[in-house]
């Protein structure tokens, strides 16, 4: 035990008035609790990821942080059980005439259970191979009663000839054959709780956008994203998987960590009305800003302008159009090449570099991955 550094933080009665509150003495931060008639002061950054835990909520005697629900015993800085390894330190606290002092010198120490790197953590490299086309359709509709989609067929179409005449593998992934949870907005609470991989894909193994995440960042070349027109807009589906890419951006803001590079997306937009440009213009907006390359003539698209309702002409025309197959053929060409292109460049980087020269920009993450990232909760 260390010689005492008892530190004044006030009248006792101001933190009889809250459960929990954050209080910070020089740049050491608190949690502040008061239950019972007892006080208790452990540590006021969270193991996970730092979150300010004195702004989080008291459960029992346990301490919720309020970034991704960490929880800490308040007079022993325990994880809750089952997690007791995961701890905070905590220090002695005592009322002196009225004033409630903490001893900042006497501190438990702060431990973290070893936790497995999230999957999706590890350093993006490309592996070895030929062009690879990811297709992502997000059309919904009742899975026991499919129906004809023309944005899905258009982008069916595309990525078999991907396969069949560019020499590409290809997979493709239907948004309505998953269940994942909407954005919960971490990053609306800070920067910093929006984490890679996504916190919902951490904390909750049945999320399944886990899928979309692997694919896009670790594997795919060329992402092909098909979408209909609703209201003017891409689909609800569209939106809810791309709030959940807000980690993707965010580890570029946060991290200067790029994790999409040298990667092509390419669009297949179709609606019984108008708007084209504008869905056109926020999917190119969206995936220019998470780091994606376009090629020449970025997107396919068709729709039957505002006073068509006659849907099943439109499906008809969509459905026999050889125009609208070939714009998707080439569509795909157009991507693969640019990713190409891209690969080659990457190499040409590469060796360039192994020449005695250096080419940070393209290699393909070259930030090390360590070997416990911050974003590593268990399910709890
Ligand atoms: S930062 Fe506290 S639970 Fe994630």
């Amino acid at each position: 035990m260390s010689e005492p550094s008892w530190q004044d933080l006030g009248p006792a009665e101001a933190f009889r008035s809250a459960a929990l509150q954050q209080v910070t003495i020089g740049r050491l931060r608190l949690a502040v609790s008061f239950r019972d008639g007892e006080f208790g002061a452990v540590h006021g950054a969270c193991s996970h990821a730092g979150g300010p835990l004195g702004e989080g909520t008291l459960e029992g005697d346990y301490v919720v942080c309020p970034w991704h629900h960490w929880k800490y015993h308040r007079l022993t800085g325990l994880g809750e059980p089952g997690y007791e390894d995961d701890a905070v330190p905590r220090y002695p606290v005592r009322v002196v005439e009225g004033r409630l002092e903490v001893d900042i010198a006497n501190g438990t120490k702060r431990s973290r259970k070893p936790h497995d790197p999230h999957p999706l953590a590890r350093r993006v490299e490309r592996a070895p191979g030929p062009p690879r086309v990811l297709g992502i359709s997000t059309t919904n509709m009742e899975a026991g009663y499919p129906r004809y989609s023309t944005s899905e067929a258009l982008l069916e179409h595309a990525l078999g000839f991907a396969a069949a005449s560019l020499g590409a593998e290809q997979r493709m992934l239907r948004l309505r054959d998953l269940e994942f949870r909407a954005c919960e907005g971490f990053y609306s609470k800070s920067a910093h709780a929006c984490t890679w991989p996504c916190s919902i894909t951490q904390m909750d193994p049945d999320d399944q956008l886990d899928r979309v995440y692997e694919a896009v960042v670790h594997w795919a070349d060329v992402v092909l994203v098909a979408t209909p027109i609703r209201w003017g807009n891409a689909s609800a589906l569209y939106y809810r998987m791309i709030e959940r890419f807000n980690c993707i951006q965010n580890q570029v803001t946060i991290a200067n960590r790029v994790l999409i590079k040298n990667k092509v997306a390419a669009f297949i937009i179709t609606g019984g009305q108008d708007n084209v440009q504008a869905v056109a213009g926020h999917l190119l907006g969206f995936f220019g800003e998470i780091g994606f390359h376009f090629p020449q003539f970025p997107y396919v698209a068709h729709s039957r302008g505002w006073t068509a309702e006659d849907m099943e002409n439109n499906v008809r025309f969509v459905r026999e159009s050889a125009e609208l197959r070939e714009g998707a053929e080439q569509l795909a060409a157009r991507a693969v090449d640019e990713a190409l292109l891209l690969l080659d460049h990457q190499d040409a980087a590469h060796r360039f570099s192994r020449g005695g020269r250096k080419a940070h920009h393209m290699a393909a993450d070259p930030t090390p991955v360590p070997a416990a990232p911050p974003g590593t909760p268990p399910p709890r």
